[in-house]
C-alpha cells in the first residue's frame, strides 16, 4: 500500500465540476442533469460542526482494525457471524462461501467474472416478452413493439417463485426499466420524433419475465413467451390503482383521472425490493424530468416543485401526451415519485401507488418483519443532501399460510407510520464514525406529526414535511436494505460532490475531500467532496426493525485503497479491491453483503462486489463483476440458495460522443450497437 501525501480538505488539485462520478451523457438521460442545479433541499439541515469535519478528515482516525468487534459490543446484539470465504467444496458453487480471485480493475467491452465462473445473458433490450411479439429489429421499431418486448435500461432485478410444484424449475425475473437513451437507441434520422418519443415511453416501466434453469446448477434461461402465461409489461399505460391516505387527494385528481385513484403508469424505476409475500416494489425516482411547462409553473405548486427540483424543462413528452405538461395538468407531477407494488403471480392485477410510503425520489424499499410481527420497509431518497427513511406498518403480516393471508399481507404498506432517520456522531475520538439514531415520526395514516400539515400533505410532499424535524442530510441515499442474517441494515451512500461545500460534512458524513484516478494506470488526484461512497451500517436497538432508534457505523469509506480517507471494516488495505460509488445492495444466504456500482472515479467500469461483514473477514471488500463499458451494475440478486448471481447491465456504451451509428460498446455483442440486458452469474466446476 502507498500512502498519498494529506491534501488540505477543500483544495482540489483538478477542476471538480458536478459531474464528478458519471458520464456527461448518464447525467444527461438518467437523471436530467441534476448535479447543475443547487440541490433541491435547502433546508439547512444536518449541518453539524466545522470542527468535526475537519478532524474526521484525520487518516489516523480510521486505523482502528478492531471496529469490527467494537461494533457488535455496540449494538449489544446477539449476532452469527456471516461465514467467511473460505475454500469451496468440490462442486458446491455457494457465491457467499466460495473462494474466488478478485477480477481487476478494467475497461474491457465484455462482463468479466473470476476464473471457474460463467455468466450467460438471460435477457436483453427488445426481446419478446408477451406472446406475439416481434422480434426485435432496431431499424423497424414501433411503440406497439416495444410495448411487447423487454424494455430499456433494465435497473432492479427481482426472482419471484411460482407456487405449483410442476413449476418448481422455473420462476419470474421481475425487471426494472428506469429510463431510455434515445440517441442509443435508434438509428439517425430514421425515425419522426413523434414515434421516438412513443417508442422511448413504452421502453419505460417494467417486465415480468419466466425463467427456468438451466443445464449447470445455478444457470438460467428464458423461456418462450408463448409457454409463460405470467409474462407481463408494465408500461406508461398500464392502469395503477392509488392506495393509502392519500389516494383521492384533489392534488391527485386531474381531467382524466377526477377520482385522483387510477394512474397510468410508472416512470425512472430504479431499485426496488421483493416482499415476504412474493411481490415486488419499485421506486419511481427522478421522477422530475419528466414534465414540461409550456406556460410555467403555477404559483400555488411553486414551493413543492422546487424542492422535487421539478423545472418544467422536461423531455417533451407533453407534445404526444398533453399530461406531462405542469402549466395545464400541474397534478399530474404528484402522481408519480411513490414506491410502487406489482404482484407477478397475478398477472391481470392492478399494480398499485402507495401513499403511506411518501412521495420522494425513491430508491427503491426492502422489507423485513419485526419482532411485533409489522412489515417494516427501508427507504431512500437520491438526492445529494436528502434523507433515509423508514415505515413501519399498522396491521402484522401473517405467515400461517392460509388461503386469504396473501390478500392480507399485500394490505400492509397502505396503513402505518412513516419515519425520517436523524443520525447523530459520537466524535471522533474513538477512532471510528459512529454514533446513535432516532427515527422520527413523520405521520401515521390517521396523524400527522408535522405541524401545519395534514397526512395528506406530508405524504405528497414528504421532502418538505421531512425538512421540518430536521434529519440528516446524506450523501445521496440508494438502496437501503435489511441483512436477513445478521439483522443489521446496509445503507449505499453514493456519493456526494458536494459535501464540505454545499453541505459541511458529519460523522455519518464525513469525507470532504477524496481521491479518483482520471484513468487507469495514471496517478491517484485529489479532488473536494466524496467522490466514491460509503456503506453505512445501520443496528436496530434490540435487533428489532420496529424500534425507533438505532446505531451506526460506516462500514466502508469506498475508493482507492492506497487514498488516504478509504477504510474498509478495519481489514487490511492491502487485500481488497478498489470500490467507487456503491448504489445497490443485497446479501447471500452466508449474510456476506454484494454491493454494485455506479459510476466509477477510479478508472475502471463499473461492477460487483462481496463483502463479509462480521468475523476476521469484514471488509474484505473483493470485485466478482466488471461490467462493459460506459455501464453500470445494478440490481444484484444472489439466489437459488446461492448459486446463481442475477445482476443488470444498464447503459452499455453510454459514454459522451457515442450515437447509435458510432457506438462506444456493442455488448452483448448480437448486434453492432449496445442493447442492456440481464446476466446469471454461477460457477462453471
Ligand atoms: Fe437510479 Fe438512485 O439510482
Ligand atoms: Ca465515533
Ligand atoms: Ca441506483
Amino acid at each position: 500500500m502507498t500512502s498519498a501525501p494529506q491534501q488540505p480538505a477543500l483544495l482540489p488539485l483538478l477542476p471538480s465540476g458536478p459531474h464528478g462520478s458519471r458520464d456527461a451523457m448518464t447525467c444527461l438521460f438518467r437523471c436530467g442533469n441534476a448535479c447543475d442545479r443547487p440541490e433541491p433541499n435547502g433546508s439547512g439541515n444536518g449541518h453539524l460542526r466545522d470542527e468535526v469535519a475537519r478532524v474526521v478528515q484525520r487518516r489516523s482516525l480510521l486505523k482502528g482494525a478492531g471496529v469490527g468487534a467494537g461494533v457488535l459490543a455496540l449494538g449489544g446484539l446477539a449476532v452469527e457471524p456471516a461465514a467467511a470465504a473460505g475454500p469451496a467444496r468440490r462442486g458446491e458453487g455457494r457465491l457467499g462461501r466460495v473462494d474466488f480471485t478478485p477480477v481487476p480493475p478494467n475497461r474491457r467491452d465484455a462482463v468479466v467474472v473470476p476464473p471457474g465462473f460463467r455468466q450467460d445473458v438471460v435477457v436483453r433490450w427488445g426481446d419478446p416478452v408477451l406472446p406475439g411479439a416481434p422480434a426485435f429489429d432496431a431499424y423497424r421499431q414501433t411503440p406497439e413493439a416495444a410495448a411487447r418486448q423487454f424494455g430499456f435500461n433494465n435497473d432492479y432485478v427481482g426472482l419471484v417463485e411460482l407456487p405449483r410444484r410442476s413449476d418448481r424449475d422455473r420462476a419470474l425475473l421481475v425487471v426494472n426499466h428506469e429510463y431510455t437513451t434515445g440517441t442509443l437507441m435508434f438509428p439517425t434520422g430514421r425515425y419522426d420524433a413523434e414515434t421516438q418519443l412513443r417508442i422511448e415511453m413504452q421502453s419505460h416501466g417494467m417486465s415480468v419475465v419466466t425463467v427456468e434453469r438451466g443445464q449447470v446448477a445455478g444457470s438460467w434461461r428464458r423461456v418462450t413467451p408463448a409457454r409463460a402465461r405470467h409474462n407481463r409489461r408494465v408500461t406508461i399505460d398500464t392502469a395503477f390503482r392509488v392506495t393509502g391516505p392519500a389516494a383521492g387527494d384533489p392534488r391527485l385528481r386531474t381531467a382524466a383521472d377526477p377520482t385522483g385513484r387510477r394512474v397510468l403508469g410508472t416512470l425512472n424505476n430504479c431499485a426496488g425490493g421483493t416482499t415476504p409475500w412474493g411481490t415486488v416494489l419499485s421506486g419511481e425516482e427522478n421522477v422530475n424530468q419528466y414534465f414540461d411547462a409550456s406556460d410555467g409553473i403555477p404559483a400555488e405548486h411553486a414551493e413543492s416543485f422546487a424542492r422535487y427540483g421539478i423545472t418544467g424543462e422536461g423531455r417533451g413528452w407533453s407534445a404526444v401526451d398533453p399530461r406531462f405538461d405542469l402549466s395545464t395538468e400541474p397534478h399530474e407531477a404528484y402522481r408519480f415519485g411513490w414506491i410502487v407494488e406489482l404482484d407477478p403471480l397475478s398477472p391481470g392485477s392492478a399494480p398499485r401507488k402507495h401513499t403511506m410510503l411518501g412521495r420522494f425520489k425513491h430508491e427503491g424499499a426492502n422489507i423485513s418483519i419485526a419482532r411485533n410481527g409489522r412489515a417494516v420497509a427501508y427507504l431512500g431518497d437520491d438526492e445529494r443532501g436528502d434523507y433515509l427513511y423508514k415505515f413501519v406498518s399498522r396491521d402484522r403480516y401473517d405467515d400461517s399460510g392460509r388461503p386469504r393471508a396473501r390478500a392480507h399481507n399485500k394490505t400492509l404498506l397502505e396503513h402505518g407510520t412513516l419515519f425520517v432517520a436523524r443520525l447523530t456522531g459520537d466524535g471522533t475520538a474513538d477512532g471510528v464514525y459512529d454514533g446513535t439514531g432516532t427515527w422520527l415520526p413523520l405521520t401515521s395514516d390517521t396523524t400527522s406529526y408535522v405541524p401545519g400539515m395534514s397526512v395528506a400533505d406530508v405524504l405528497l410532499n414528504t421532502r418538505l414535511a421531512a425538512d421540518r424535524r430536521s434529519p440528516t442530510r446524506m450523501d445521496r441515499p440508494e438502496d437501503v436494505e435489511p441483512n436477513p442474517v445478521n439483522g443489521r441494515v446496509y445503507a449505499a451512500l453514493t456519493n456526494n460532490s458536494g459535501r464540505g461545500t454545499a453541505q459541511p460534512a458529519d460523522e455519518a458524513n464525513p469525507v470532504t475531500s477524496s481521491q479518483t484516478r482520471p484513468a487507469l494506470g495514471e496517478p491517484l488526484v485529489t479532488q473536494s467532496g466524496n467522490r466514491n461512497g460509503y456503506v453505512l451500517e445501520l443496528i436496530p436497538r434490540g435487533g428489532d426493525h420496529a424500534s425507533t432508534t438505532f446505531t451506526w457505523n460506516v462500514l466502508l469509506v469506498c475508493g482507492d485503497p492506497a487514498a488516504q480517507e478509504t477504510y474498509f471494516g478495519g481489514y487490511d488495505k492491502s487485500r481488497v479491491s478498489p470500490i467507487s460509488c456503491p448504489d445497490n445492495v443485497t446479501f447471500d444466504p452466508q449474510g456476506n453483503l454484494w454491493v454494485s456500482t455506479d459510476g466509477n472515479v477510479l478508472g475502471s467500469n463499473d461492477g460487483i462486489f462481496r463483502v463479509p461483514v462480521s468475523g476476521a473477514e469484514r471488509g474484505r471488500v473483493q470485485q466478482f463483476v466488471t461490467v462493459p463499458r460506459g455501464a453500470e451494475a445494478c440490481g444484484p440478486l444472489v439466489t437459488d440458495g446461492g448459486r446463481s448471481l442475477f445482476f443488470a447491465v444498464q447503459h452499455p456504451g453510454e459514454i459522451t460522443g457515442a450515437t447509435f451509428e458510432a457506438p462506444a460498446s456493442t455488448w452483448p455483442h448480437t448486434d453492432d450497437f449496445p442493447r442492456p440486458s440481464v446476466v446469471v452469474a454461477y460457477r462453471s466446476r
